[in-house]
This record gives C-alpha cells, sequence and structure tokens, in this order.
C-alpha cells in the first residue's frame, strides 16, 4: 500500500474480527518496528508477541485486578471518579482480553540522554537532571519511533492496532505475568505499552485531528 493510504487508514483499532495472525506477519511487523531510527542507534526495545489466549487473559486480569485496588482506595474518596477509572479500564485498557488474536508486549531499556552525566558530574539540581531523564526522553522518543513503524506495517498487512499505555500503572504485575507465563525477561528491560493486534472490523470512529494551523509554524 501507498504510504500515504496507510496513513490515512490508520486509526486506533478496538474491535477485531475473528481470526488469527500467522507467526510470518507478526514478524513483518516486529521488523519494521526494529528499522526504526533511535537516539546513538540503541535500539532500546524488545518486542514480545503473545498469541495465546489464556496469557492474553492473564494479563488483562492482572491489569484489572490491580485497576481493582487502586478504585477501591479511590471510592473512599471519590466514588465517582473510582466508577469513571472502572470504566475506562474496561472500555480503553482490557477491552482485548476476549477479542484480540494477539497482543505486542513493549520492553525498553533506559537511555541516558546526552548532557544528564555531565550535568551530574557538576552537581546539576535533581530537576534539571529530571527534566532531561523524563520529558524530553531520548529513549521513549525511540521507542515511539519503533511503534509507529510497527502501527503502519501492520496496516500494511491488512491489520489494525491500538497503542495502549493506559496499563502503564500495572507494569510491575505485567512483567510478572510475562515472566511467570513466558519465561520473558531481560536484564535490564521493562515494559512501556502493549499493541492490540487484529483484523479491524469496519466502521470504528476517531477523533478529528487538530487543523494544520494549530500544529505548524512555517517560519521562512
Ligand atoms: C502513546 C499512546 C498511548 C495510547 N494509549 C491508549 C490506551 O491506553 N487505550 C486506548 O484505547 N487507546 C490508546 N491510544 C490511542 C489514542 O486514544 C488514539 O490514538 C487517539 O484517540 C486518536 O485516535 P486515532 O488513533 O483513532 O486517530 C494511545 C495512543 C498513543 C499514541
Amino acid at each position: 500500500m501507498e504510504l500515504q493510504a496507510i496513513m490515512e487508514k490508520r486509526q486506533s483499532i478496538r474491535r477485531y474480527q475473528e481470526g488469527g495472525i500467522p507467526d510470518a506477519d507478526l514478524e513483518e511487523i516486529i521488523k519494521a518496528a526494529g528499522s526504526a531510527p533511535s537516539g546513538k542507534n540503541t535500539q532500546n526495545w524488545h518486542f514480545v508477541a503473545i498469541k495465546n489466549r489464556k496469557i492474553i487473559q492473564k494479563i488483562a486480569d492482572a491489569i484489572s485486578a490491580k485497576n481493582e485496588s487502586i478504585c477501591l482506595e479511590m471510592d473512599k474518596v471519590d466514588k465517582d471518579k473510582a466508577d469513571r477509572f472502572r470504566k475506562f479500564c474496561k472500555n480503553f485498557t482490557v477491552f482485548w482480553r476476549d477479542t484480540a488474536p494477539a497482543i505486542i508486549v513493549t520492553m525498553a531499556t533506559v537511555y541516558v540522554p546526552s548532557g544528564y552525566n555531565e550535568y551530574k558530574l557538576i552537581g546539576a539540581e535533581q530537576e534539571i537532571l529530571l527534566d532531561l531523564m523524563g520529558y524530553r526522553n531520548p529513549g521513549m522518543q525511540s521507542i515511539g519511533a519503533a511503534c509507529e513503524n510497527l502501527t503502519l506495517k501492520a496496516i500494511d498487512l491488512g491489520y489494525g492496532t491500538c497503542w495502549l499505555t493506559s496499563a502503564n500503572y500495572a507494569a510491575a504485575e505485567i512483567e510478572k505475568v510475562l515472566k511467570e507465563e513466558t519465561g520473558f525477561e531481560r536484564e535490564g528491560f521493562f515494559f512501556v505499552n502493549l499493541f492490540a493486534i487484529g483484523t479491524p472490523q469496519e466502521n470504528q470512529k476517531s477523533p478529528a485531528k487538530k487543523a494544520l494551523e494549530e500544529v505548524y509554524t512555517l517560519v521562512k
């Protein structure tokens, strides 16, 4: 498919047709992800694709359990907000539990930005160090590049994905299930997001995008 057509087709897909994804297609998708640029060419990613329904469900259940443990505490402070968080989890965090033929879990390593160790050496304030490591972190920018490649290649092969970070508060629980159920554990790697992937059902809505003037400034 032409790049322009793929970009126009891209939308978050939360409902899937029945049917699986061949291993070869997942491989193509991950190869595309791995061809992305990365800061200092660190390629600071590892993708774990899971097709096993029981393991997919265990991951979703670990997220739901974590969500409920937070909501039970929230109930004591604001029941409405707790119920909204429960609903959000059901609709936007674990919707793929019984329907997506596969999920792809993205693991990343820490990227120490240029200037960080140098600032540290000269005793810079914690705020400056956090700013460099956090908001502008190149490691996460590299992960974003790989994940967008993953997304676009999936569309090229006839699939749709939903990129999910709303389960990040359950990162430790997800890593635990991964280790127990798949044996996956790699020194220095931590969970950053997951993708639900499958052949899209039709008529899925996407929110409008900002106008060009709002996201673009041309200086001549
Ligand atoms: C970094 C990132 C995190 C996201 N996390 C979630 C998520 O946890 N759950 C979800 O349903 N959608 C998630 N999305 C999808 C966004 O909600 C979606 O991209 C946005 O609403 C625009 O819709 P569109 O992708 O259909 O154009 C995420 C997207 C990105 C890029």
